[in-house]
């Protein structure tokens, strides 16, 4: 069983009821049933969690060390502001995925950039709350 860490970042508790344009219907324990639902055929143990605080996600990054074998992180709006963030994902020596419900990188240019993508090995963005799933698969296949 491999254990792997769902990190969601500020704002993301509000999905469903925010910008629902962008972000679309579903809620953050929609996605959370979903992870886990895909979790059971893959043979991962999840841990979904959400802050909307850095340090708070800076804790559990370095509190994962030793204990996860993947990280999947929508850091949200710490994506274009947190080196605190991109330091600590520099702990890690497991796969770690970054996911955006949205793609960043087609709207506001201070969205532009992120802090997390140099240490991702690969970047989902654009596929609404499915963006999840997609990335679950994506680590089953780099933890195989
Ligand atoms: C987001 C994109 C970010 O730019 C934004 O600040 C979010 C959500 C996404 O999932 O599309 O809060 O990470």
């Amino acid at each position: 069983m491999k254990n792997i860490l769902i990190l969601n970042g500020p704002n993301l508790n509000m999905l469903g009821q925010r910008e629902r344009e962008i972000y679309g219907t579903e809620t953050l324990d929609d996605i959370q049933a979903q992870c886990m639902e895909q979790a059971k055929s893959l043979g991962f143990s999840i841990d979904f969690r959400q802050s909307n605080h850095e340090g708070e996600l800076v804790s559990w990054i370095q509190e994962s060390l030793g204990t996860v074998d993947g990280l999947i992180i929508n850091a949200a709006a710490y994506t274009h502001t947190s080196v605190a963030i991109h330091d600590a994902l520099k702990l890690l020596s497991v796969p770690i995925i970054e996911v955006h419900i949205s793609d960043p990188k087609t709207r506001e240019a201070f969205r532009h950039h992120s802090y997390i993508e140099p240490l991702a090995a690969t970047v989902i963005a654009g596929q609404g709350a499915k963006g999840y799933k997609t990335a679950l698969e994506k680590l089953y296949g780099l933890l195989d």
